[in-house]
């Protein structure tokens, strides 16, 4: 699923328009549900199946499928009004006793998918003891985590890990940065980092809570924490000098498109020559995104591959060696990668 494009001025770019969301435009599928009937059903099977995986995940796993049938078909204002009724239902109660689902609802360092949640699902692949909660609590979690979206933020963690490596075995101490890097779990999976092989490694993030934990996995490798909103960077009120890798994973989801666009342009002029800028974003297709709106509140700013060539608009295209779009295996995550002349 990968498009090579080695500069964009004047090419075709066949591959790209591929992944546009296609809502109102699903003739042959089955009316959604705007009745939520499905709902009791669901209610009635959680209250019934606590001890029982397979069942509570079906039902999970049904509502997702409900969810995103009634999103991919209703006008926003009837999904508003959908998302509105199933938060007034007795599912609410039932589906928050997953950890996962009510951090993202509740939000309580201000926003949906911060640093600690990002390490319920990265807990699947270390092995860290899921957070404490009901047995029905349990199952939905085992759900959640085990999710496409969630599969798909471990494939992004994965995908940096070897870009940090990649980097490392072409470059002699390779200078990077983690624009908000929340916990930098990547660094973790990639030897570069053990081997202390960068000249620089800096993580930046607005969260302090999430910096200290940066400090103390990896402040003995050398990664160095710098504790920044993103607008202070814009305002050109930091400077780190040029650097070979700039990445930002699990940002752009929430940024519209003027921020950034403008982010982009900015992070892309600190590389230096032969540089590379690493973006990540959800696409818009992802199962989940009925579930995640409608019962964590987690609204994310979607992008396909034409929005994410569109994070390149205001940089000037002379610079712009060659840009990559990727997407990982689960086909929830976009990767867009723009090397600099
Ligand atoms: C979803 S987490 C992603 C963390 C990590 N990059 C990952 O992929 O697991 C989003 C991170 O963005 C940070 N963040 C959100 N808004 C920010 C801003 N305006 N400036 C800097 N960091 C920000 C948060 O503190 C959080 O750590």
């Amino acid at each position: 699923m990968a498009s090579v494009i080695p500069n964009l001025q004047g090419h075709v770019i066949e591959s790209i328009s591929k992944t546009i969301s296609r809502r109102f435009d699903h003739p042959h599928e089955t009316l959604p549900d705007t009745n939520l009937t499905f709902l009791n059903s669901v209610v009635a099977n959680l209250r019934s199946s606590a001890a029982e995986p397979q069942e509570v995940q079906a039902s999970v796993h049904r509502l997702c499928i409900e969810c995103k049938k009634l999103r991919d078909q209703l006008a926003p204002d009837a999904w508003a009004n959908c998302v509105k009724q199933i938060r007034e239902s007795d599912l609410l109660s039932l589906v928050h006793q997953d950890p996962f689902t009510s951090r993202a609802y509740n939000k309580p360092r201000g926003y949906a998918g911060d640093a600690v949640m990002m390490d319920y699902i990265y807990g699947l692949d270390e092995g860290w003891q899921p957070p404490a909660t009901s047995l029905l609590g349990q199952r939905i979690f085992q759900y959640t985590i085990s999710a496409s979206a969630s599969a798909g933020v471990r494939a992004r963690r994965e995908h940096l890990a070897e870009k940090l490596d990649e980097i490392a075995r072409s470059k002699a101490k390779p200078e990077v940065m983690a624009v908000a890097s929340g916990h930098l779990r990547e660094a973790s999976m990639s030897s570069a980092v053990r081997r202390r092989r960068f000249g620089r490694f800096i993580a930046l993030d607005a969260d302090a809570e999430s910096l200290a934990e940066v400090e103390r996995s990896f402040g003995r490798y050398g990664v160095q924490c710098e504790l920044a909103d993103i607008r202070k960077l814009l305002a050109g009120r930091m400077d780190f000098g040029t650097l070979d890798l700039i990445y930002s994973t699990g940002l752009y989801d929430y940024l519209n498109e003027k921020t950034a666009q403008n982010l982009s342009c900015h992070l892309f002029s600190m590389l230096k020559s032969g540089g590379k800028l690493v973006l990540a974003n959800f696409l818009p297709t992802i199962h989940d995104i009925g579930y995640m709106e409608a019962c964590m509140d987690w609204f994310l700013v979607y992008r396909d591959r034409m929005d994410m060539m569109g994070l390149t608009k205001l940089i000037d295209q002379a610079d712009i060696r060659d840009i990559h779009v990727s997407v990982e295996e689960n086909q929830n995550i976009i990767f867009l990668e723009v090397t600099r002349t």
